[in-house]
């Protein structure tokens, strides 16, 4: 009971961006075994993601979304607030990632570590996803936080990249987004306290999903990750839960603007 009173969900709406795969759908059953009604916002289909809530017993739905784009979520959190009623929670998790040089040189040898030289569209594309789209959601869901008095809890995806520099792969848009993420949390969450609402980071070492395994990484990367884990293996997607249903719950109560990094000693090295 005790614990329920700290960390359950009953009641509350939340909002899981690219939850169709990887962490995204992990945390989003976790967050609907906690009691939330959780709402799946991605660009392609989330079918399996509402599956997997239905089956452990939650409930979720899925609104098709690009979180880059304005018009878009201002229709998808129209939608949401027309089936829900409200929004109390806010995981902005839908990222991306290129391993390319900001500078290759010609003749210059990859080894199976980054992806060619990094173009500025690539740039842009990473700043406009993890950045922008995470800012444009929070503005989009706090201004309804903020109309209908509830006092919220926005947990951004930032990564353990927005602190230190991964080796040896090339990254420096993904780098740079995640730091800024950083910092635009701390800024959202002393401009939102006003109002209540508590705006936080999470911050992963090197967690299994999609992102992070082949073909999206080479065996060749997965063999130079190896020996640089303190706990010699990456984490499993369902060791970010906790952390975040401590940011989402009524337990954070006096957490805000604060990075939470939850990256198996990674950043200590
Ligand atoms: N996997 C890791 O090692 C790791 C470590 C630290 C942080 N992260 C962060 O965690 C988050 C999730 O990563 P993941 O490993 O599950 O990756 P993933 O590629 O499996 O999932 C990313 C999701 O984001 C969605 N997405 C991308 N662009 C979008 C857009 N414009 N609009 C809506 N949805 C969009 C994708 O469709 C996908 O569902 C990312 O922000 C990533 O940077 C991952």
């Amino acid at each position: 009971m005790y614990l329920e009173e700290l960390f359950g969900l009953k009641g509350k709406t939340a909002i899981v961006t690219g939850g169709g795969k990887g962490i995204g759908q992990v945390v989003a059953v976790g967050l609907a075994k906690a009691g939330a009604e959780v709402v799946i916002v991605c660009r392609s289909g989330a079918d399996e993601t509402v599956k997997l809530i239905e089956e452990a017993g939650g409930k979720g739905y899925f609104v098709r979304c690009d979180v880059t784009d304005e018009k878009n979520v201002d229709e998808a959190v129209k939608e949401i607030i027309s089936r829900s009623g409200k929004i109390d929670i806010l995981f902005n998790n839908a990222g991306a990632c290129y391993h390319k040089k900001a500078i290759l040189l010609e003749g210059e040898e990859l080894k199976g570590l980054n992806d060619g030289e990094a173009t500025i569209d690539e740039w842009r594309d990473i700043l406009n996803v993890n950045l922008t789209g995470e800012y444009i959601m929070s503005v989009a869901v706090a201004r309804t936080m903020i109309a209908k008095g509830i006092k919220g809890s926005i947990i951004n995806m930032a990564s353990m990249s927005g602190t230190i520099v991964n080796i040896p792969q090339c990254q420096a848009s993904y780098n740079a987004s995640k730091a800024a993420v950083i910092h635009m949390t701390k800024s959202l969450a002393i401009e939102w306290a006003d109002y209540g609402i508590r705006v936080n980071s999470i911050s992963p070492g090197y967690v299994g999903t999609p992102m992070s395994q082949p073909p999206f990484v080479h065996q060749e990367l997965l063999d130079a990750w190896a020996p640089l884990f303190p706990l010699h293996r990456m984490a499993k997607p369902e060791e970010l839960i906790p952390a975040i249903l401590y940011l989402a719950s009524p337990a954070a109560g006096y957490t805000t603007g604060s990075d939470v990094i939850v990256d198996g000693g990674y950043c200590c090295v």
